[in-house]
């Protein structure tokens, strides 16, 4: 087990009590409480007001599922199958302004989703489910059997559901289910000009 989360600063304890759990019971999750997730992405801020993400699920023992859950690799698929709904997020990589007629390229859109990703997390925390994001996924069969067009970046998948006991989990997965630390703030904030020890991009 891990030392519990502890913040350096004085915080919404909402940001440290959120974790990715793997562990699942597969129960199912209510539209309500579904579509509140999707509403807690809505209010997210992105450039222009543009709002590119998109998000397609499936809800567990639904037709739509197992089309999503053969995208993710077998390492997520061996926990996320007893996830009660799998998302799929988009972004669009352009948008219409208001009031004029050409698609303007959004140099932000993923970054606005990521935005949309997280207000999603933390409001499954707040309704007692967990949010889980899953990068390991093949986004170009997704593309495909999702119907993406082209105009859109297949971002990441998220396993939703009620967390579980970790015995639900493979053992070599049970050894890894507890919430992770983070580096200290004076890590990755500098004040006035970069003075950060990462190799970062070598140029
Ligand atoms: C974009 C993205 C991709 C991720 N991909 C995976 C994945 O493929 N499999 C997995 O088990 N966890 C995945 N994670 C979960 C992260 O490992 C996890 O969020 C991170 O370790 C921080 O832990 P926490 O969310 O529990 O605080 C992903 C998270 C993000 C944001």
């Amino acid at each position: 087990m891990t030392q519990p989360r502890k913040a350096e600063y004085d915080i919404a304890p909402i940001f440290t009590n959120r974790w990715s759990p793997r562990a699942f019971t597969g129960a199912a999750v209510d539209d309500e409480t579904l579509y509140a997730l999707f509403e807690a992405a809505r209010w997210a801020p992105s450039a222009n007001n543009a709002q590119p993400w998109r998000f397609i699920y499936a809800r567990k023992d639904s037709a739509s599922w197992p089309a999503v859950f053969g995208l993710l690799n077998e390492n997520n698929q061996r926990w996320a199958a007893n996830a009660s709904v799998l998302i799929v997020l988009l972004s669009a990589r352009t948008h219409v302004r208001p009031g004029s007629s050409e698609p303007s390229p959004l140099v932000s859109h993923s970054l606005d989703a990521g935005a949309a990703w997280a207000s999603l997390a933390f409001q499954a925390y707040y309704a007692g489910l967990s949010a889980h994001a899953i990068g390991g996924f093949d986004r170009a069969k997704a593309r495909i059997v999702l119907n993406v067009p082209e105009g859109y970046q297949v971002e990441v998948a998220i396993a939703v559901g009620k967390r579980a006991d970790s015995s639900v989990l493979p053992r070599d997965l049970q050894e890894r289910e507890w919430p992770t630390q983070r580096r200290p703030v004076n890590a990755f904030v500098a004040e006035g000009r970069f003075a950060f020890e990462d190799p970062g991009e070598r140029g």
